[in-house]
Parts: structure tokens; C-alpha cells; sequence
């Protein structure tokens, strides 16, 4: 969308670097930008320094805040995203079954769904970033840092050492994240599984969905088929039945309380 002069005046204030900011200019329209700019006034970051994934759905930035801290802001497009998929993914959820089916009003309750997913993943003491807060189709969160202090890379580009605990280690939090919290991702692969050295982190939480949606039980399967496949194809071989029983024994040593 063209920009006009002020825009790009304001644009100056929290995107420095000028290709990066030609590149937010052409991709977000003026109300996101707003929204950035809004975020940014509050002091929730100081500046997008740059991007670091240019998804279908959403960009990623790295920024920092004044007193130095790295974010992540993931800004979700308003144009180019799949709405009728969305749309499914939210009337399901009890949560957001009331959401307007127009683009604005989806992409606003995608944006909170994925803060909400990242608040329930963290109080099920899944390892994920943590949020901070959103505005519109604005997310700012918890910058997840590799060994160089850059993004950390997914699982698919930087298999973890000890295959065998990565297997423990995840299937540990689909179980917190099903039995503690009541909550499948819907998205997990070993794309949306982070390694940064020294722990693994999920992310990606915005078709995350309540497990009384009526398509949970899909997608639970096709979260755990995808990662039984991972594991196998890196050698530690498990078929996905096999993963689904391994996550299912360990609802009894979870505590049952929510908050527990
Ligand atoms: N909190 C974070 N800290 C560091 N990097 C992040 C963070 N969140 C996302 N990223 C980076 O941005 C990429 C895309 O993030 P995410 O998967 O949430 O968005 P997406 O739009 O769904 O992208 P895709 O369509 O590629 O899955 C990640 O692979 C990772 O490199
Ligand atoms: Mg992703």
C-alpha cells in the first residue's frame, strides 16, 4: 500500500535501518503501522532493528527496547492471510466463536489468540516465549536467542544433540499443554520447535485451539505425527501411536490442578 509522507516520517522513529523500513512500508498498511507505532510509543520496544522471517501469514521482528532487552513482534498481515482457515480455527474455539468473519476483526482475534495460547503454554510451564502484550495484530514477545544472539534456529535446521530427551522433552510439554491446560497447538512440526543450544522452545501459537474444538482430536494427531516422523527420521524411531500412548501416560503424573 502507498505510503504517504507522514507515515513515513513516523516510520523513521522506530524502523532506523532504510531497507527495513522500505520493507515494513510495502508490506503493512497504515493502521499497522499505527499499531507498531503505538506499541513502540508505550515503551514496549524502542526499535524494530530487523526482520527476522517473512511468513504467509505474519512477519517477525528482532527488536529491542531502551533499556536493551531484545523482542520478538510478530505483526500478522492484513491481506494475504488464509481468513477462511482462520475463521475455522477460531468459531471452534469456545474463546473466539463470536469473532466477525471479516478479515480486520480475524486477524485482531488471531493475534489474541496466539498471546492467550502463549499465557496458558507458560502457565503450563511449557517452554515457549513468554508474551508481553499485543495491540491489534501486533504480538510482542520474549525474544528467543540462539548461541550467537540471533533467532534461534528450528529443530529442522539444528536437530538437538540428545535425540532421545528432545523426544522426552516434547512429548512432556503435549502432554502439559493437553492435560494442564486443555490446549493443542494444531501447528507443531520440527519448524515451530526452536533449539538454542540449550533448551527447545515452541512457538508459533496462534491456531493453537482449545481441546473442545471440534477438530482438536486432528489436530493433536497431525501435531503428533509430525513429530513422530521427525524423530524417527533422525533415528529415534516412533510410530505415532506409539508417541500418542507415551504422551497419554503421563497425564497421571501431571498434577491434576490447572494451576498446579
Ligand atoms: N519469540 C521468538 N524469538 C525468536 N525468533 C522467533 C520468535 N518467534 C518467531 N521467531 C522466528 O520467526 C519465525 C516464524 O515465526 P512463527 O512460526 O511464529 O511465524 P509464522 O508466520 O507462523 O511463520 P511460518 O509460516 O514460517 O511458520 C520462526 O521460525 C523464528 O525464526
Ligand atoms: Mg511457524
Amino acid at each position: 500500500m502507498a505510503q504517504e509522507s507522514n507515515e513515513e516520517f513516523d516510520l523513521r522513529k522506530f524502523v532506523p535501518e532504510e531497507n527495513q523500513r522500505k520493507t515494513f512500508a510495502k508490506v503493512f498498511d497504515k493502521r499497522t503501522i499505527q499499531a507498531v507505532h503505538k506499541l513502540s510509543t508505550k515503551g514496549y520496544f524502542d526499535v524494530l532493528e530487523h526482520i527476522i522471517s517473512t511468513g504467509k501469514e505474519a512477519h517477525v521482528f528482532k527488536a529491542r527496547d531502551k533499556a536493551g532487552n531484545a523482542r520478538a513482534v510478530k505483526v500478522y498481515k492484513t491481506d494475504t492471510s488464509d481468513f477462511n482457515k482462520m475463521h475455522l480455527y477460531l468459531k471452534g474455539d469456545r474463546r473466539f466463536s463470536k469473532v466477525k468473519k471479516n478479515k480486520r476483526d480475524i486477524v485482531y482475534a488471531w493475534t489474541k489468540k496466539e498471546f492467550r495460547n502463549l499465557l496458558l503454554a507458560n502457565q503450563a510451564k511449557v517452554r515457549c516465549p513468554m508474551p508481553i502484550t499485543f495491540h491489534e495484530n501486533v504480538l510482542v514477545m520474549e525474544f528467543i536467542a540462539g548461541e550467537d544472539g540471533e533467532a534461534a534456529p528450528p529443530m529442522k535446521e539444528a536437530p538437538p544433540k540428545d535425540i532421545k530427551e528432545a523426544y522426552e522433552t516434547i512429548t512432556g510439554f503435549l502432554a502439559r499443554l493437553l492435560f494442564k491446560v486443555d490446549l493443542v497447538h494444531a501447528d507443531l512440526s520440527e519448524y515451530n520447535v526452536l533449539n538454542t543450544g540449550k533448551e527447545l522452545v515452541v512457538i508459533d501459537f496462534g491456531q493453537a485451539v482449545l481441546n473442545t474444538h471440534p477438530e482438536a482430536e486432528n489436530f493433536f494427531k497431525r501435531d503428533v505425527w509430525n513429530l513422530a516422523n521427525y524423530f524417527s527420521k533422525k533415528g529415534f524411531k516412533k510410530e505415532a501411536e506409539e508417541m500418542n500412548a507415551d504422551i497419554k501416560s503421563l497425564k497421571g503424573s501431571l498434577n491434576s490442578g490447572k494451576d498446579a
